[in-house]
């Protein structure tokens, strides 16, 4: 007799969870994350990309790794709010018909209102180009290259209802050097972003 077949634990790596990234620019880090779900046993498989750009570069990945990708972009609607309220519904209504389980901000550039929030909260992680709580928002490297730091480095963390507020689930520090620029900067930082985003989803997916 054989031995009876067990179903994998959801999130596990024989039953991966099925996430959805979001992306507004080049991907890079998006491109990182499909190439580790590719080459180690992992807990989490990328099973739809949108971005909030119709020109995002990233884009391409979704053609050259075999994965739905679409842009999503702003409707017209002239109400600011209505607009951003209704672009979310958008994104909100694709996740939910790719069946996605866990939604993955990957230079995602938009804030997400309370309302999208509250619908995902505690499956929506973003990573941020600073060691939180320090330097939030849209310049991070600039920030930190103004304030004569010698230490930055990238956050993943939960979304919460703030810019950059929400639980730290982990950090990798990246020195400053005198001679950076807020490009070079980026790049290195984008390094270790690239190598920690993954491993933390595995973390968080297996849990
Ligand atoms: C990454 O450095 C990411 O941390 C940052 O945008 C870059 C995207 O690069 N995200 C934010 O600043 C979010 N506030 P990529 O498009 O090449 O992956």
């Amino acid at each position: 007799m054989s031995v009876p077949y067990i179903r994998p634990r959801r999130g596990s790596k024989e039953d991966p969870l099925r996430i959805g990234i979001l992306i507004s620019g080049g991907g890079s880090g998006l491109s990182a994350l499909i190439k580790y779900q590719l080459s180690n046993p992992s807990s989490h498989k990328t099973e739809l990309i949108i971005s909030d750009n119709a020109t995002a570069k990233g884009l391409k990945f979704g053609a050259d790794f075999d994965i739905p990708a679409m842009a999503i972009e702003l409707p017209e609607i002239n109400d600011k709010s209505k607009r951003r309220i209704k672009h979310e519904e958008l994104i909100h209504d694709k996740l939910i018909q790719s069946r996605i389980e866990l939604v993955v901000l990957s230079g995602y550039m938009r804030i997400l209102s309370p309302k999208f929030v509250k619908k995902w909260k505690g499956r929506l992680i973003n990573i941020h180009p600073s060691l939180l709580p320090k330097y939030p928002g849209a310049y991070a490297h600039r920030d930190a290259l103004d304030d004569g730091a010698k230490i930055t480095g990238c956050t993943v963390h939960l979304v919460d209802e703030g810019v950059d507020t929400g639980e730290i689930l982990a950090q990798s520090e990246v020195p400053i050097f005198d001679s950076d620029t807020i490009e070079i900067l980026q790049e290195r930082v984008k390094k270790a972003e690239h190598l920690l985003y993954p491993k933390v989803l595995d973390d968080y997916c297996s849990k």
